[in-house]
């Protein structure tokens, strides 16, 4: 059922330099398929690629005023006090809030009773995974930076071999291996750059290492994991550690991207100016964290400057610079989130829900606080059905080691029982094909264990897949010409590891498709 009461606006945006916009044709169409009215002010997608007409045929009405009709507005940067003003009563607000916001659009809003929902307060669980904008965001933010770090380099990121000469691979720091982060060591690594990178939360090394860097460790016993997922503030000497450290690589790099930041804190200062003034002239400085203050000592938000012969880029408007693939991935975490608060065709704020009760910043006109961080329970119950999910950025839960000792020394126990069991029992047959059977369980475990954590999947379904030596025992029991038990099992191993091996080829083509670039 179509809900003409309810006409949601996607208004051009009016920050200079902003080509994002909050609705693309696409993602119009799917709030239409949920039963709302959409407006697309004129203009709103044409700095990212989307003319009137492409809106139009996804069935939205196109108009120079969208504001004043729509009960819900959707927009990348948070309103000026002049588009505020503009805003019918009641109306819900959904955009990036971006640390303070306006007071006198707050102000205005709040006189008009609407409701403003933060795209950058959607809590970074995994149920919200589709609705987190700052993780497409900054993933695209990380391979930019590589980009843009790259273009003002004056050599080459990756290896060059020419009959006139040859270069070494560009040597790029990662500080930072969060989400961005990850980002642009996948980048480098792909331009064949050597790349090296400094974290704080331990799980981070196993996700730098899986994508080909090398992770560099602070020489302290110190866990940098803090709540939610996130970094810890850094004690003063901890910092002076991760200063020194990155002043020890400084000699040895051409770009750092730095992206180290714990959401609502000033950028810890990381590259220090003699960490500067130890790099070769010529390298570059892409700091992310310049939105707040910056991880390099002088860096200038939005600006590139030289200091001691490095070039220090402020960009804070990396995602924009792709506009059409930025405004895709934005609008499309706005329209799931719509998804999310629609109920029965109509669009509501339910304060119960964890997604939109952490997003949610004015409540008809109220101003909300943040809600209190959920503390993680040593042992939740099992049947709670509105338990929040692991953030994808939570730790694992620490091995006990004295439970772990104690487990493996049982379990030794029981393996030497039955090995002696097995000597003294079996019949003589068995022995030899045990015997082959430890050996393959050994060199399985042994290959395994030396292949990279990101291809376990599809080295399982390929495993899968080539496990044809069941069909060759079905086969010979099946082919005995009699109706025995082990006959018609013979025939059901066969058929069962048919669907084995060509589920696990399908599987392995699937996932390997994940790891080809496009095109390649
Ligand atoms: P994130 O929270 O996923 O990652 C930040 C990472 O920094 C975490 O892994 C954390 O453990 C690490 N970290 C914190 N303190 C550290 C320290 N002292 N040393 C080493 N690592 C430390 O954040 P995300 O989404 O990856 O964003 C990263 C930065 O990029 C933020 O500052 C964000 O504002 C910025 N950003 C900038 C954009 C731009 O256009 N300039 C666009 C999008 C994001």
């Amino acid at each position: 059922m179509r809900r003409t009461d309810i006409n949601v606006a996607v208004p051009k945006e009016s920050v200079p330099g902003e080509r994002r916009v909050a609705g693309t044709p696409e993602s119009v169409a799917r709030l239409i398929s949920l039963g709302f009215e959409v407006t697309a002010e004129t203009g709103a997608g044409e700095d990212s690629g989307f003319a009137d007409g492409a809106y139009r045929d996804a069935g939205a009405s196109i108009a120079d005023d969208c504001w004043s009709d729509a009960a819900v507005i959707l927009k990348v940067r948070p309103p000026s006090h002049q588009e505020a003003s503009r805003v019918r009563d009641g109306a819900i607000i959904i955009c990036l809030f971006d640390g303070d916001p306006d007071a006198e659009a707050m102000a205005t809003l709040a006189s008009k009773k609407a409701s403003v929902v933060a795209l950058d307060r959607v809590p970074r669980i995994s149920r919200a995974q589709s609705m987190d904008v700052l993780s497409s965001m900054a993933s695209l933010a990380g391979y930019r930076a590589v980009i843009e770090a790259a273009a003002q380099f004056d050599r080459p990121l990756g290896a060059q071999v020419t009959a006139a000469g040859s270069s070494r691979p560009a040597r790029v720091l990662v500080i930072g291996a969060g989400v961005a982060g990850l980002a642009a060591i996948g980048a480098a690594r792909s331009l064949g750059a050597e790349v090296r990178a400094i974290d704080t939360r331990p799980p981070t090394r196993e996700q730098v290492e899986s994508l080909g860097a090398t992770f560099l460790e602070l020489d302290l016993d110190f866990d940098g994991e803090g709540e939610g997922g996130y970094a810890k503030v850094l004690a003063d000497d901890i910092l002076k550690a991760e200063q020194d450290l990155v002043l020890a690589q400084a000699p040895e790099i051409d770009i750092i991207v730095t992206t180290a930041l714990i959401p609502g804190r000033p950028a810890p200062l990381l590259i220090t100016r003699e960490a500067l003034r130890a790099m070769r002239a010529g390298s570059v400085i892409l700091d992310l964290a310049a939105l707040r203050g910056g991880n390099c000592e002088g860096t200038r938000r939005d600006e590139i400057i030289e200091i001691e012969g490095v070039k220090v880029i402020g960009y804070s408007d990396l995602p924009s610079r792709m506009g059409e693939t930025a405004s895709r991935f934005f609008a499309a975490n706005v329209a799931n989130l719509v998804k999310e608060m629609t109920t029965d065709g109509a669009l509501t704020i339910d304060l119960e829900n964890e997604i939109v009760r952490g997003a949610t910043i004015m409540h008809e006109g109220e101003r909300l606080e943040p809600p209190p961080p959920k503390m993680p329970s040593p042992a939740p119950p099992a049947a709670s059905a509105t338990k929040p999910e692991p953030t994808a950025l939570k730790p694992l839960a620490p091995a006990n080691p004295r439970r772990r000792t104690a487990i493996t020394g049982i379990a030794a126990l029981v393996l030497v029982g039955l090995m002696l069991m097995l000597g003294r029992y079996a019949p003589q047959s068995f022995l030899p094909h045990f015997t082959v059977f430890i050996l393959a369980c050994f060199v399985g475990w042994q290959v395994v264990w030396n292949v990279t954590p990101a291809l376990h999947t599809p080295l399982m379904s390929v495993t899968n897949a080539i496990s044809g030596i069941i069909i060759i025992g079905g086969l010979l029991q099946a082919g005995s010409g009699e109706w025995t038990a082990a006959a018609i099992l013979g025939g059901i191993a066969v058929l069962v590891a048919t669907i084995n091996i060509a589920g696990g080829f399908l599987v392995t083509q699937r996932m390997l498709r994940m790891f080809r670039r496009e095109g390649a």
